[in-house]
Formats: C-alpha cells, sequence, structure tokens
C-alpha cells in the first residue's frame, strides 16, 4: 500500500539512529524529503548517506533538544529549507535507572525539556504553517513506561505522559483543518541500545543463550515481562506504525495513542 505522502517533508526529531532513524528510512522510501537530526554529525550524516544510497532525499540537521534556545534554532534552519508537513518527535529517550530520590530537581527539569517542552517547541514553530497549508502530521513517540511505569526513572516516565495530553488538547485546538495529531506508544524495541542493554544483562547473570532465546530469557527471568509476543520489537514494525500515522490512510485519527508494545500493555511487564 503507497502511504499518498510522496513529495511531502519530515523533520524527524531523534532520527539519527535507533527508531527514529527506521521512520526516516521508511518515509524517504515512500517519497518522503527527510530532515534526519540528532546531536551526533557523524550519525546523522551515516543515516542520510544510507536513505540517499537507496535513491531517497535527505538532509541532517544537528543540534541539542536539552537546550530551549538550540531548539528554536533548529526550528528556524529546518524552516529555512523549505515547509515542514511532517513533524515526528522521536527523541526523548531513557537517560539513567535512577530510583524516585536519586533523581535530582535537575533531572526532572532536564528530562521535562527533553522529552516533551522541544516537542512544544517544535510544533509551535511549524503546525501554525501546516494549518496555513490546510495539511498536516504530528506524531510524537512516547513509550508504555508513561502508563505502566517503574519504581526507576519516574522522571522519564511522567515527562512521557504529557505528551499524550499535549497531543490530544492540540487536535482539540487544531480541529478540522488538515492537520492530525497522535502520539503513538512503544515497548520495549530491539534498538542498538536496547541490544547492549540485554548483552550486559545475560553477561552478569551468566546466560550463554544468543539471539532470540537470550531475548525471551532476558525478558522474562530478569525483566519479569509478560508481554503476549515475548520479545522486543524490531525498529521496522514501530516504523512501520508510525508512518502509517503520519500517512494520507490516517486523515481520520487525531488525538489518540496507538500502542505497539507486542501485547505488554506497558513498558516491561
Ligand atoms: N528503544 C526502546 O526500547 C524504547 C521503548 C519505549 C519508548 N521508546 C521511545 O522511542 C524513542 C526513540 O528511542 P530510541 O531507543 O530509538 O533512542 P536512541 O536510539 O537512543 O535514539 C535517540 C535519538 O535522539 C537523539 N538525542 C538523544 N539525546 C538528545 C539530545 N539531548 N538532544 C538532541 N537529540 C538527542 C539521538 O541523537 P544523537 O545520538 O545523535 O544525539 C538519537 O537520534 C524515544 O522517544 C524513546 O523514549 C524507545
Amino acid at each position: 500500500m503507497k502511504l499518498g505522502i510522496e513529495g511531502r517533508r519530515a523533520l524527524i526529531a531523534g532520527s539519527s539512529s535507533g527508531v527514529g532513524a527506521g521512520i526516516a528510512a521508511m518515509l524517504a522510501g515512500e517519497g518522503v524529503e527527510v530532515l534526519v537530526h540528532g546531536r551526533s554529525t557523524k550519525n546523522a550524516e551515516a543515516v542520510v548517506e544510507g536513505i540517499r544510497a537507496s535513491g531517497g532525499r535527505a538532509s541532517a540537521l544537528i543540534g541539542a533538544l536539552d537546550v530551549p534556545r538550540e531548539v528554536d534554532r533548529l526550528a528556524a534552519e529546518a524552516l529555512a529549507t523549505g515547509p515542514i508537513d511532517i513533524l515526528i518527535n522521536s527523541a526523548g529517550a531513557t537517560v539513567s535507572a535512577r530510583s524516585w530520590f536519586d533523581v535530582p530537581m535537575e533531572s526532572w527539569q532536564r528530562q521535562y525539556q527533553f522529552s516533551t517542552l522541544y516537542a512544544v517547541q517544535l510544533i509551535r514553530a511549524v503546525v501554525p504553517s501546516m494549518r496555513e497549508r490546510s495539511w498536516g502530521r504530528v506524531l510524537n513517540i512516547s513509550s508504555g513506561a508513561a502508563f505502566k511505569p517503574m519504581a526507576v526513572h519516574p522522571e522519564y516516565s511522567a515527562a512521557k505522559l504529557a505528551l499524550h495530553t499535549l497531543a490530544c488538547s492540540l487536535s482539540r485546538e487544531l480541529g478540522d483543518c488538515g492537520v492530525t495529531v497522535n502520539t503513538l506508544i512503544s515497548g520495549l524495541v530491539m534498538t542498538a541500545n536496547t541490544q547492549a542493554l540485554m548483552r550486559g544483562a545475560a553477561q552478569v547473570h551468566g546466560f550463554t543463550e544468543t539471539g532470540e532465546a537470550l531475548e525471551r530469557r532476558v525478558l522474562r527471568e530478569l525483566w519479569h515481562s509478560t508481554m503476549p509476543l515475548a520479545r522486543a520489537g524490531k525498529v521496522e514494525e514501530v516504523a512501520a506504525a508510525a508512518c502509517f500515522l503520519v500517512s494520507a490512510h490516517a486523515a481520520y485519527i487525531t488525538g489518540t495513542s496507538l500502542r505497539i508494545d507486542g501485547g505488554g500493555a506497558g513498558y516491561v511487564n
């Protein structure tokens, strides 16, 4: 099925690796021109090169999202090269595994900027012109941790939850103007970081399995997962859902949240 978004232009915050990179590659494969964002020029350029090598159109956008004035600069730089039709806020991964009273106030504030406020800044910068053009898509990437938080990294779970309410209120503000706003709830995804985390945990516990067998054992025995699908999601599986939500076919979906989590209805268990 073609997604009906060929020729559109997308800014994907946090697409120099992981889920965002997967979304960027998939959208580019649909004929969307993508702005690949990250802090690392090397990583962003590698994603851009991969897309170009497959015949897609992409360019890199470099800057931090935890510094408000940098976010404004990034938005201005993105808009200076053309209109943004699709905004995907995928940055915002977990930064620590600290427990409640070990998280200093500065980390709560930084996480809120990095997971939530940057998305608000980018929305404020690009959505008014989507509305003027009567077409646009905004998608936030959240986490099952927003709904089923663990004792650790409470600042991450709390900041992620805010993405859902702001998307819902924005969809009401925008009404029937051709711009939709949604949030994707991701379960555990097998990114490079997740693989490293699993390998580390397996090493500590002396597990000798590899591949999927190791994944299932770590999930079941160490992370107490009760997910029906009993495995982490693949980057492409999350990316496919994201691409659908920003496609022409999703014009009647707004203000909602879609779970892509192997049936886990939560982060790990
Ligand atoms: N992976 C999972 O299991 C999982 C589960 C649930 C939800 N999610 C959500 O899915 C999204 C993507 O996660 P992921 O696992 O794909 O993450 P990832 O592989 O760590 O990628 C994170 C992206 O964000 C960028 N980034 C990180 N810190 C930044 C900062 N301070 N300023 C600007 N950019 C920054 C990174 O760019 P640089 O490295 O170039 O700075 C990279 O492009 C996140 O919102 C995360 O919460 C992931």
